[in-house]
């Protein structure tokens, strides 16, 4: 009973937030704050800069090893300076309708979706260089390509999922293994790569973490393999396989801080018309 108030009271919360913010989204585009050029242009196709600096590849021997890797300012300083000045604001994001993810999710793309979806997700993209430069990077064929050699497989890698996430103090995201990692034809070939964008370094402050057990927050730290603490510019690159027995996720956010992540997968061309949920 106790939980049904709960889960009701929660439901209307989030209910209440998300009318407010298209309330406010609504507004600030009929002023014309907001570039929409997105709508007619789509992704930017001539990206020149490389974002990504070279410790990104040189993680792969760290990555075959033992199918996850860490990396500290894997973002080129200039981009990351322009990416940070021009975050959305939260009214740009939305929260998660669930109480084992809190967290505001916001600017999803997927192969997987329609035409019409993404341009309802990424309306206001290029209202905000940064973010959108570094998607059509990410989606770039020079980034897969790099993706594919940290990987090291003989098939085409391709972009398949992207999203921006921002949570505060008390937003948490429960220990799990994605779904995707049950299909049998992305075993060792499918990779999350989560950008830690912005936030405050230290411990159990929403840097992503990887750990043998699933009730890891209260055997902590038993079980823990890695707990991302550099929240300004890193990035955890890990095999979505469940076969590898890894969950990730992090514990509940200490108070007075933040976090600011883009999430990307990347799964083999062959099978991008799949359509499983993504954590
Ligand atoms: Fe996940």
């Amino acid at each position: 009973m106790k939980k049904t108030i709960s889960t009701k009271k929660l439901n209307l919360r989030l209910k209440v937030k998300s009318k407010t913010r298209n309330f406010a989204l609504g507004l600030l585009n009929k002023l014309n704050f907001l570039d929409k050029s997105f709508l007619d242009s789509g992704f930017n196709k001539n990206i020149k800069e490389t974002l990504i600096n070279k410790n990104f590849d040189k993680a792969s021997e760290i990555f075959l090893k033992n199918r996850w890797a860490y990396l500290e300012d894997p973002i080129e300083y200039s981009f990351y300076r322009e990416l940070i000045k021009s975050w959305p604001n939260t009214i740009f994001f939305n929260p998660y309708p669930t109480d084992t993810k809190i967290q505001d999710v916001g600017f999803k793309w997927g192969s997987f979706m329609s035409q019409e979806q993404i341009n309802v997700n990424l309306k206001y993209l290029n209202s905000f260089a940064g973010l959108s430069n570094f998607y059509s990077y990410l989606r770039s064929q020079k980034f897969c390509e790099r993706v594919r050699k940290l990987m090291q497989i003989n098939e085409e890698v391709c972009c398949y999922y992207i999203s921006s996430r921002v949570s505060k103090s008390g937003g948490k995201l429960d220990f799990h293994m994605d779904g995707a990692g049950k299909i049998k034809e992305l075993k060792n070939k499918a990779i999350n790569i989560v950008w830690h964008i912005n936030g405050i370094n230290g411990s159990k402050n929403g840097g992503l973490c990887l750990s043998k057990n699933k009730d890891i927050v209260s055997a902590w730290p038993e079980g823990l393999i890695h707990e991302s603490r550099q929240l300004k510019n890193s990035c955890l690159i890990y095999d979505m396989t469940n076969d590898i027995g890894n969950y990730h996720g992090y514990p509940p956010m200490k108070s007075n801080i933040f976090r600011w992540v883009i999430t990307s997968q990347f799964w083999p061309k062959s099978c991008l018309s799949i359509n499983s949920e993504v954590h």
